[in-house]
Formats: C-alpha cells, sequence, structure tokens
C-alpha cells in the first residue's frame, strides 16, 4: 500500500479526534485547548512522555525553532509549543493530515505557534540552517531515501543544532512475506536496524550520536494500541466500512505478532550538526 493510501484510511484522523473529544466533554462548545487534544491526536508509541524525552535530547526550549518531520496531525507539535512555548513547523506529506492539522491547530489557537507545512521530508521545502531543533517520530518506516531525510534533516539545522527522532527498527532477519506484508500492509518500506541507523547518521555529517534501544518498552505499548484500535471499530466501521475495520486488525495483529516476537523493535536517535 502506498503511503499516502495507508493514512488516507487510517484508523486516526482530525474528525476523528474531535468526535473523541466531543463524546468525552458532551459537545464543543466553549473554547477547545490544546491540551483538549492530547489524549487523542499523538500518533507515535508512549504518549506525551514520548515527546517530553525527544524534547528533552534535542534541547527544545522556550526560543527554540523546531522543525518537526513527518508530523501527522500536528499532535506532537501542539504539545511543543503549549508545553514549551517554541515555535514549530509541522513537515507532512499528506494533503489530509496537513489541512487537519492545521484545522486542529486553528481550534486551539496554536497557529501563531505552528506552522503546517505540506511537503516531502526527503526534499524540504525550507531554507537551510533555520531550525535549533528537529524531531520525527515513527515515520521514517514510511521512507524508502532514509538517508535523504538525514541529509535534509542536517541541512535545515544550525550548526550545534540537534536531531532527536524515534522509528521501527529491525532486530532480526525479516522473511521476504513478512517483508511484504509491511510493505504491502503498513507502506513500510524500509527497515533499519540501530546499527545501520548509526552509519547513515555519521553518514549524514551529525555527531555525537546515539542510538537506544526501545524493544521492551515499545512491546508493552503494542499490545495496549491494538486493544485501543479494537475500541474504535464501531466509529472506524463507521468511516472506514467494515472491510477496512477487518483489514486494520489484521494487519495491526501480524506487526504486534513480530514485535512480541523480537523481530521487530523500536530505536531513539539523536544527533548534533
Ligand atoms: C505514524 S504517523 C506519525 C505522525 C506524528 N509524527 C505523530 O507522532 O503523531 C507517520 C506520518 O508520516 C507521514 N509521512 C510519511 N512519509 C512522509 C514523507 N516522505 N514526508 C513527510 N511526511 C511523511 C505520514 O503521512 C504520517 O502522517
Amino acid at each position: 500500500m502506498d503511503v499516502v493510501d495507508f493514512y488516507d484510511h487510517h484508523p486516526i484522523s482530525a474528525g476523528q479526534v474531535l468526535a473523541a473529544v466531543r463524546r468525552r466533554r458532551g459537545g464543543l462548545d466553549g473554547p477547545l485547548r490544546a491540551e483538549d487534544l492530547f489524549d487523542h491526536d499523538q500518533d507515535h508509541y508512549g504518549g506525551l512522555a514520548a515527546v517530553e524525552t525527544l524534547a528533552r535530547r534535542a534541547g527544545i526550549g522556550p526560543r527554540s525553532r523546531v522543525l518537526d518531520v513527518c508530523a501527522g496531525l500536528a499532535g506532537p507539535a501542539r504539545f511543543l509549543a503549549a508545553r514549551r512555548g517554541c515555535r514549530v513547523v509541522a513537515l507532512e506529506l499528506n494533503a489530509g493530515r496537513a489541512a487537519g492539522g492545521a484545522r486542529l491547530t486553528r481550534l486551539v489557537g496554536l497557529e501563531s505557534r505552528v506552522r503546517v507545512v505540506r511537503g516531502d521530508a526527503t526534499a524540504l521545502p525550507l531554507a537551510s540552517g533555520r531550525f535549533d531543533a528537529c524531531i520525527s517520530q515513527e515515520a521514517l518506516l514510511h521512507v524508502h531515501d532514509k538517508a535523504a531525510v538525514l541529509r535534509e534533516a542536517h541541512r535545515v539545522l544550525v550548526p550545534g543544532g540537534r536531531l532527536a527522532f524515534t522509528d521501527w527498527v529491525a532486530r532480526s532477519r525479516l522473511s521476504d512475506g513478512e517483508r511484504r506484508r509491511l510493505r504491502e500492509w503498513m507502506a513500510a518500506t524500509t527497515l533499519q536496524t540501530l546499527d545501520g541507523y548509526r552509519a547513515l547518521l555519521g553518514r549524514a555529517g551529525f555527531h555525537a550520536v546515539e542510538a537506544e534501544d526501545l524493544a521492551a518498552e515499545w512491546r508493552r505499548i503494542l499490545g495496549d494500541r491494538l486493544t485501543m484500535y479494537r475500541a474504535m471499530r464501531a466509529e472506524t466501521v463507521a468511516r472506514l466500512g467494515e472491510a477496512r475495520y477487518q483489514e486494520y486488525e489484521q494487519l495491526y495483529t501480524f506487526f504486534v505478532g513480530l514485535v512480541e516476537t523480537g523481530k521487530l523493535g523500536g530505536g531513539r536517535f539523536t544527533g548534533s550538526r
């Protein structure tokens, strides 16, 4: 499946985020704050604590100019702007997600600090040396040319700027069938290893490179996420149909199985320009 198609048919959308808030508050009347969305607008593992950790690794403070690459609905970007007071550019390829991210940002009044830009992480439509920090979460699995993304992150950072990101990594050899399913079902084009990413970061010009193994942490989180998707069954069927719900359930179960058997895991990577 192509990555744009995958996110056009994903259970999490701007409409679903607002529907969840409406259900919880009994309506959408009254001002909406960024905090009201945080339980629903983060499409990565480990929730807000994971964004906090990346922010610390990237040295993000109130004056930082931050780039979030592959920003989804801009949930992490709004969290950083709201909690740390920084300015964030949220770069996203998928038109629906970029529009949804901009809409949610306007609704919570953060548009002066979070700018959503539609674009491709391998060829950033952004000037060089503009950012103090660059982050990304659970997205590079979708990008074939990961080296290009890292080179682009290096180009747009100021000297001394920090990159911090998380991504899936392969922990042992996957069979051809498993790789094909990950590609066709989850738009996971290629997967790096921890050492592979270390080498790519060095080649892109980063120094002080660190790679942390998140496999044990993600194993716990992934099971909960499958439970969450199952709990969203009724709204996913209403929005995308029974067939897509079944398909998503099947693909996610397969994916969780790979994580549980230790074939897939996660990594957190940092480096300085
Ligand atoms: C799992 S979501 C993560 C979203 C966000 N980082 C978060 O944590 O909420 C991955 C996102 O990467 C985006 N993406 C994939 N390939 C991309 C590319 N080449 N350039 C920009 N965005 C991309 C997808 O459209 C999707 O929104």
